[in-house]
């Protein structure tokens, strides 16, 4: 287990309900989306950051065939346009990184590239993927949240590398 994951916890757990970055390269494709759910923690030992995809997300169909993903965290305040793009564009229909000038740099760990732009980087290499359960959503959540049947799938990343 890598010392210190926890080390910019604070910083991420600050920025994630404004919006964060995960990206994904499996095979040929690569793509980055903005989430705001997921969580950091230790599960078997091991440190573990969890997102939550929703299955109509291309980012979704691109961690489906990869094996890692890194998740990229801008500084307080920045990156606003580039989060508000990552977050409303899809990356079937255009190329995300072009559109909000974020430029991709090798990772040490994991297959997948970081953002360059982003102070804060965890590589994380996919240990388990957990459907949500429908008949255990609580009803309200469901209205909410999957009148379309949209659910979230969690992907848990073991953090292997944290830059920060
Ligand atoms: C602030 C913000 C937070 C978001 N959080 C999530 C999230 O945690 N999970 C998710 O599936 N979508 C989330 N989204 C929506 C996706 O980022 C959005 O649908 C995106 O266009 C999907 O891109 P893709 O089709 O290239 O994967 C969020 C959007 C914004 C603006």
């Amino acid at each position: 287990m890598i010392d210190r994951y926890h080390e910019h916890s604070e910083q991420l757990l600050a920025q994630l309900p404004k919006g964060i970055f995960i990206t994904a390269k499996g095979g040929e494709k690569i793509n980055t989306m903005t989430i705001a759910w997921g969580h950091i923690g230790v599960i078997w030992g091991k440190p573990m950051f969890i997102a939550y995809v929703r299955y109509s997300r291309h980012t979704y169909d691109v961690l489906e065939q990869a094996t890692d993903f890194t998740i990229n965290v801008p500084a307080p305040g920045e990156l606003k346009e580039a989060l508000k793009i990552a977050g409303t564009k899809s990356g079937r229909d255009i190329d995300k990184f072009k559109e909000a000038n974020l430029t991709l740099t090798p990772a040490t760990h994991t297959n997948t590239p970081r953002i360059q732009e982003c102070p804060l980087n965890y590589e994380c290499v996919i240990r388990y993927r957990q459907t949500m359960e429908p008949a255990l959503i609580p009803g309200d959540v469901k209205d909410r949240y999957y009148p379309n049947h949209d659910t979230h799938i969690m992907f848990f990343g073991e953090i292997i590398n944290v830059q920060g």
